[in-house]
Parts: C-alpha cells; sequence; structure tokens
C-alpha cells in the first residue's frame, strides 16, 4: 500500500487501523488538502496531553492555574468564529425537497463544486489529525462511528472529551465496518515560514452535509458545532436521516434518570432549544421538600433512540462529555455543574482573571479585574460604562461526562434506557404555560411541531425573536421537517401496534414573564415540582385539569414543600389568554403554509380541533 503522497507526506496508517476504505480515503484527502503531515489519533492520554501543550505553544491554549483549575486550560477565539453559523449551514440533498424548506439547500454537485477549490491545500503548513469516534458505547446496537478528518488540534482534543474517541474504534470497525465520513478544516493554509494566528479560521465557512452518502464537510470555522462534527451535524443532521432510513430518532433531546425515595426509576427525554437550560435540567438537584429524590444525568444534548423489541423506546446519550453554555452557571444555577468545573476543563472563550483562573458572568461576584475573551482589560467599571462582556455569551465549556456527580449508572449502557416520558420545552416570555400534558401522541406531535422559541446566543443572528422551533430541531433536523413529523407520527403507529404503552408527551415554558419583565417560575432546582407531577401523572396519582391543548396540573397537584409560589403566580404562569392563543395558532397556521409540502394529515387536523375546542 502507497504510504506516501506525491508531496512526501507519510500516511502510513499505524497497525490499529485495518480499513482499506479509510486508508484510502485519507490518502485521498491528504492529496486534496495537502497537509504537510498526519496524526492518526489513537485517544490516549499521553496523546491528549501532547496536543494541549501544542495548543499552549501555539497560543491557542492558556493553561490555567493548576492549583485552581488542575489540568484545564482556556481557549479564545477569533470574533468572528464564535457561534454555529446556521446560514453557512447547508443539506445537500439531490431533490431539494428531501432538504425541505426549514434548510439551507443547493444541488450536491455545485456544492462539491464549490468546495473543491476552497479544500485544495486548505490544510497546507498544517497536521492532519485522524480522528476516530464512536457516537455512543463501543459495541450498544443503537450507537454508529465517525471518522473526523481536521486540521485543528482543537478539534482532537475537544474530540476526545466529548466522544468516544480512539484505537478501540477500530476494533469495532474491523476490516469493513460503516462509518461516516467527516471532513473539516480551518480553512487557513500556511505558507513556509508563515506565523499561525492563535485561532486560524477563514471568513468564508461551509458547513455542509452529503444525506445521500452521509458525508460531512466543514470549511472555515473551528467552533463548536461548526467544527466537532460528532456533535451537531453527525449526531442530529445525518443521524436524524439514518433514523428515518432506519426506524429510530436522533434528537435534540437530555436524557435523565429521575429515582423516588421508595427506589422506582424513570427515565425522561426532554428537547429544549440551544442555551435554555438543558445541561441545568439534566444535572438538577431537587430543591427542599424533595427530600429522598434523586436525579442523574445520561445526557445533557442530544438523544439517539431506538424501539426496543418490547415496543418501549431506548435511549443513549452519542455524546461522551458536555460542550456547555458558561454565562448564567454558578452554584444556584447548577451546583452539579459547578463541581464538574474544578478540573480537566476547556475552557473557551471565557474571561482570564489575575490569579489564573477563569470568570464569566452569572457565576458569583465580579472580579475587581480580568482579561475578557477578547483579550483586553475588564473592570465592573468598563462593564457598566460600555457594557463590555468579560465571556462571550456563547462561551463554553468541554468536559468529559465522567465529570459530573450526578452521573447516570446507565449512562453508558450499551442498550440505552426505557424512555417514560418526552418534554418539549420552548423559551416564551407568554402564552404557553409551565406544562401541559398532550392527550394522546398526535397531539403531542402536534405541540412538539409546532413549539415556538424565543432565539439565544447559541447560533449567529438576532437574540430573543420568537421563531418556530419545531421539536428544538430547526437547525438540526437533516431532512424536510415535514417528514421528519411524519416518522414521529409512524414511530407512534409502530409502538402502537405491539401493544406496548408509549411515553407520554409533555410541553413546558419555564419563561414566562411578568409586567417588569422579570421572570415568574423560578426555574432551576424547582422544575423539579413539573418533574414530580409529570411522574404523579405516569402512576395516576394526579388527574390534572383538562384545557384546550391538553392537561395541566391544578394547583394543589404540585408540591409546594420548600417554596412560597401562591396560587396567584401559579395562575400568571398557567393561564390561557384566549387572544394570545388566537395570534398563536395564527403562526401555527403559517407554519403550516411554510411546511405544506408532505405537511402529515394528522397535524392540520388536530389544529381545527383545537380550535374547535377553544371557540367550544
Ligand atoms: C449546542 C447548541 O451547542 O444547541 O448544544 O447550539
Ligand atoms: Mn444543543
Amino acid at each position: 500500500m502507497n504510504t506516501s503522497t506525491q508531496s512526501g507526506v507519510d500516511i502510513q496508517a499505524p497497525s490499529f487501523v485495518q480499513h482499506p476504505r479509510i486508508i484510502s480515503w485519507v490518502s485521498d484527502m491528504v492529496k486534496l488538502c495537502k497537509p504537510s503531515a498526519v496524526h492518526w489519533c489513537d485517544g490516549s492520554e499521553q496523546e491528549y496531553q501532547f496536543l494541549c501543550e501544542l495548543l499552549v505553544k501555539a497560543g491557542t491554549f492558556k493553561k490555567l492555574n493548576p492549583l485552581l483549575r488542575p489540568n484545564s486550560f482556556l481557549a479564545c477565539s477569533d470574533p468572528s468564529d464564535v457561534a454555529r453559523v446556521e446560514d453557512r449551514t447547508f443539506i445537500c440533498s439531490k431533490d431539494k425537497n428531501e432538504a425541505g424548506p426549514t434548510n439551507n439547500w443547493m444541488d450536491p454537485d455545485q456544492m462539491r463544486q464549490t468546495l473543491q477549490p476552497l479544500f485544495e491545500g486548505c490544510m497546507k503548513g498544517r497536521t492532519l489529525y485522524v480522528v476516530p469516534f464512536s457516537m455512543g458505547p463501543l459495541n450498544s446496537p443503537i450507537s454508529h462511528i465517525g471518522i473526523e478528518l481536521s486540521d485543528s488540534p482543537y478539534v482532537a482534543v475537544n474530540m476526545r472529551m466529548m466522544t468516544r474517541m480512539g484505537k478501540a474504534v477500530y476494533d469495532v470497525l474491523g476490516k469493513e465496518g460503516e462509518f461516516v465520513p467527516c471532513i473539516h478544516t480551518v480553512g487557513a493554509p500556511l505558507e513556509t515560514g508563515e506565523k499561525d494566528s492563535n485561532w486560524p479560521c477563514n471568513k468564508t465557512k461551509y458547513i455542509v452535509h452529503y444525506p445521500e452518502s452521509r458525508e460531512i464537510w466543514s470549511f472555515g470555522s473551528g467552533y463548536g458545532g461548526n467544527a466537532l462534527l460528532g456533535k451537531k451535524c453527525f449526531a442530529l443532521r445525518i443521524a436524524s436521516i439514518m433514523g428515518h432510513d432506519e426506524g429510530w430518532l436522533a434528537e435534540h433531546m437530555l436524557i435523565l434518570g429521575v429515582t423516588s425515595p421508595e427506589g422506582k426509576k424513570y427515565h425522561v427525554a426532554a428537547a429544549f432549544p440551544s442555551a435554555c437550560g438543558k445541561t441545568n435540567f439534566a444535572m438538577l438537584i431537587p430543591p427542599k421538600g424533595f427530600e429522598g429524590w434523586r436525579v442523574t444525568t445520561i445526557g445533557d444534548d442530544i438523544a439517539w433512540i431506538k424501539p426496543g423489541k418490547d415496543g418501549r423506546l431506548y435511549a443513549i446519550n452519542p455524546e461522551a462529555g458536555y460542550f456547555g453554555v458558561a454565562p448564567g452557571t454558578n452554584e444556584k444555577t447548577n451546583p452539579n455543574c459547578m463541581k464538574s468545573l474544578t478540573h480537566d476543563v476547556i475552557f473557551t472563550n471565557v474571561a482570564l482573571t489575575d490569579n489564573g483562573d477563569v470568570w464569566w458572568e452569572g457565576m458569583g461576584s465580579d472580579p475587581e479585574h480580568c482579561i475578557d475573551w477578547q483579550g483586553k482589560d475588564w473592570t465592573p467599571e468598563i462593564a457598566k460604562a460600555t457594557g463590555a462582556k468579560a465571556a462571550h455569551p456563547n462561551a463554553r465549556f468541554t468536559i468529559s461526562a465522567t465529570n459530573n456527580p450526578a452521573i447516570d449508572m446507565a449512562w453508558d449502557d450499551p442498550q440505552g434506557v426505557a424512555i417514560d416520558a418526552f418534554i418539549f420545552g420552548g423559551r416564551r416570555s407568554n402564552t404557553v404555560p409551565l406544562v401541559t400534558e398532550a392527550r394522546d401522541w398526535v397531539e403531542g406531535v402536534y405541540m412538539a411541531a409546532t413549539m415556538g422559541s424565543e432565539t439565544t446566543a447559541a447560533a449567529t443572528g438576532a437574540q430573543g425573536v420568537v421563531r418556530r422551533d419545531p421539536f428544538a430541531m430547526i437547525p438540526f433536523a437533516g431532512y424536510n421537517m415535514s417528514d421528519y413529523f411524519q416518522h414521529w407520527l409512524d414511530i407512534g403507529d409502530k409502538l402502537a401496534a405491539t401493544g406496548a404503552t408509549l411515553p407520554k408527551i409533555f410541553t413546558t415554558n419555564w419563561f414566562t414573564k411578568d409586567a417588569d419583565g422579570k421572570f415568574v417560575w423560578p426555574g432551576y432546582s424547582e422544575n423539579m415540582r413539573v418533574l414530580k407531577w409529570m411522574i404523579d401523572r405516569l402512576e395516576g396519582r394526579a388527574d390534572g385539569v383538562e384545557n384546550v391543548f391538553g392537561i395541566s396540573p391544578s394547583y394543589s397537584e404540585i408540591n409546594w414543600n420548600g417554596l412560597n409560589f401562591t396560587a396567584k403566580l401559579f395562575d400568571q404562569v398557567t393561564q390561557f389568554d384566549k387572544d394570545l392563543i388566537v395570534k398563536e395558532l395564527k403562526l401555527h397556521e403559517e407554519l403550516f403554509e411554510q411546511l405544506a409540502y408532505h405537511l402529515p394529515k394528522e397535524l392540520t387536523r388536530t389544529k381545527v380541533k383545537l380550535e374547535e375546542r377553544l371557540n367550544a
């Protein structure tokens, strides 16, 4: 086998790679991208330390004070590369209708022609890292494998935290196992002698998915979901397509376990839009009044869910780490997370304190001085005068899931956990009540399909604007949204046909604001009260009150021990305002018009039924 390219780069695969298709693909990509070296990652601790040192030398990483944050680093990105770029993200199916109206689309041949000159020589002067990773436990029937080729050592070290990365993946693949090829470049070739920047990237960005060949090509960004291709690109966009074709679900959902004082355990998967507190909910510590209850984390962002032989849905967390939003994380909002961040963390775009530690808005008391994420001096006075943020609003931490003190014993179980309930949560100042249970699966799919949410800093673009975010999947469904709705309906039919009890479906909204713009519901650990009501519904212990949209709790059905939340306040977060609902239903109508192609009839029928109820 050829072990060197025309340019003399040694591509000799190590003996742990015995997969000819991978070796020849790497060889082709080396010819195209022209890196100066190839590094086949083995995922070892030694390799991780070596790459972190390399990043420190390159100026990308600053080592944090080992007495305060052992084995932790801070990276600060280029100001133009701070979030997912949804407007540069493409689904390149042969037929435009397959991508649907909620995705950017380009013909695949045209896209390949567009990318060809960009990728030609794009890795000059850099090392290409071959990153083998399993999404989900190795050898799980729910898991799938990817290989990412990237010219970013930052990506390689983050992928080691975020996935099961390393040579064991090749043992699972053997000589011809299936994998999703993912190619990533920062798009900043280096000429001989040229000095590198701390955060190489390119103004031009393309995040491209080819559904038919299940390939991912990413150009120009080194940040988060644009570059860590196992996450949004594979585990959601490509996996949602695989799930559609193969009869399973890839969802933007946390997975948690909740155990009652009697020792009965339930599993809940919950979809919330980006930066709406999924990590906080997944790591929740029950409040006063819930002694003996325990919440444990299986996953904080993505769930892969496959039907089991018993007609139940089994979920795994395809990831092995958390890439969470730092600002707003503190001892009150997420104490378990704060504990997880005490060692072995990669921080991105938070501030550096004078004693070599990190800080972000909402962490706790202000430091007198720090260096902000753009390398400038920051003091509370400067912030007051200019509004400057010490940390970027989308600043992140990367940690291994095993850092989490509330990790669930089954988080790595290849069989997954059986889901009892789904939650769909939007971020709405008004209109949507605290919690509603769908009367049946179809109504639940309707609720999830019509979810609206105020946008956050996780993606570039306007913030705080209400947009429809069906299933919290608007930026992540890799195919036509109406076909995706139909897929959910089909899964429901299939499960029902086995005679199994389907998971209940709930919607929540923690974000109602009062006339002064203040949140009414205390949120965070208090969300346990809502979770407990859901469990009471599963167990037939609460009747709920039926309304237009479904079933909601009465005030007396919620356990208020330890919290002073009056019936009046409860009314504020649960009331239905007819005028707002009429407006909301008009927006559902607009969404359905946008998604008219292949829109399931069940959803339009459900809408008619809701309107009839409203007018009754
Ligand atoms: C994320 C996101 O990073 O949803 O998880 O944007
Ligand atoms: Mn997410």
